[in-house]
């Protein structure tokens, strides 16, 4: 039988990227997946739905695995779109655009609540498998590289010093005209990065064979550039072959659903 872990041409090269909230992941990833031509996934952007579902659901936390199952079977029947714009990546829930109510701090609460839900977990993985599954990508979350995609051809950890995190999500939010003072953004994302870390089902871990980036003192540029120096060192010639430009206003629209799901590996 052929080699099944390396289909690695330029069609379906896989790129998983993980690691705390406030690490850069989704400037870098889409950066990333601009350069290379190939599409951006961003799998928190659909725990975000779950939330916002769970909320418009009246679903209040803490929230048990009989919630899971509602808001999974909410989720199946949802038709959830994933585009990338020239604005930034645009979500819609049966049509309804939600980009900007998923990106409060209250739907980050919210998303992560959900995402530790197995149920939830197990309607959304098959999805972000199956969206990859034809064109590849470059997906970012928390088990990206551990649970959906542990065979990627590249996996990286993008972390970077807490108080930093907490700086640049502040940057983030006035930027949005969102007002928050650093003290409250810190021990939000305190919270945060120990729900995500400590939860049962798929942890945030950094995935066996995953590179480890600090991004604390790098710019984005420098995280980009090391990410593709690392890509080539792994398959050379990558750089030259693929899409470029050519592809990159590829989308993701909802896909089916299939089966399977894997564990993760290493303590984070
Ligand atoms: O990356 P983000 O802040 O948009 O993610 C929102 C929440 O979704 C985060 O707190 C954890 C969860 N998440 C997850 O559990 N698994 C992923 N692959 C992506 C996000």
């Amino acid at each position: 039988m052929n080699d099944t872990t390396a289909p690695s041409t330029p069609q379906r090269l896989l790129i998983a990227i993980d690691g705390p909230a406030g690490a850069g992941k989704s400037t870098v990833a889409r950066s990333v997946a601009e350069r290379l031509g190939i599409p951006y996934l961003d799998t928190g952007a659909m725990y975000r739905c779950a939330g916002l579902m769970a909320q418009e659901a009246g679903l209040v936390p803490p929230l048990d695995e009989a919630d899971g199952e509602r808001l999974a079977e909410l989720l199946r029947q949802a038709d959830l779109r994933f585009e990338t714009t020239a604005a930034g990546l645009r979500v819609s829930i049966d049509g309804r655009d939600v980009t900007a109510a998923i990106r409060t701090p209250e739907a980050g609460e919210m998303a992560s609540a959900v995402s530790a839900l197995s149920a939830v977990r197990r309607a959304l993985v098959p999805l972000q498998r199956t969206m990859a599954e034809a064109s590849g990508g470059v997906a970012e979350g928390r088990d990206i590289g551990s649970v959906v995609f542990p065979d990627a051809d590249l996996k990286v950890f993008l972390t970077a010093h807490p108080q930093e995190r907490a700086r640049r999500r502040l940057g983030d939010l006035r930027a949005r005209g969102i007002d928050a003072t650093l003290d409250e953004v810190r021990r939000a994302q305190q919270e945060r990065d120990l729900r995500d870390t400590s939860r049962r089902d798929s942890p945030l871990i950094v995935a066996r064979g995953a590179i480890v980036i600090d991004s604390t003192h790098m710019t984005q540029e420098e995280v980009v550039q090391r990410i593709l120096d690392e890509l080539a060192s792994r398959i050379p010639g990558v750089l030259d072959s693929i899409g470029g430009d050519a592809v990159k206003s590829r989308n993701y629209g909802r896909l089916a659903h299939d089966k399977g799901a894997a564990s993760g590996e290493e303590e984070f």
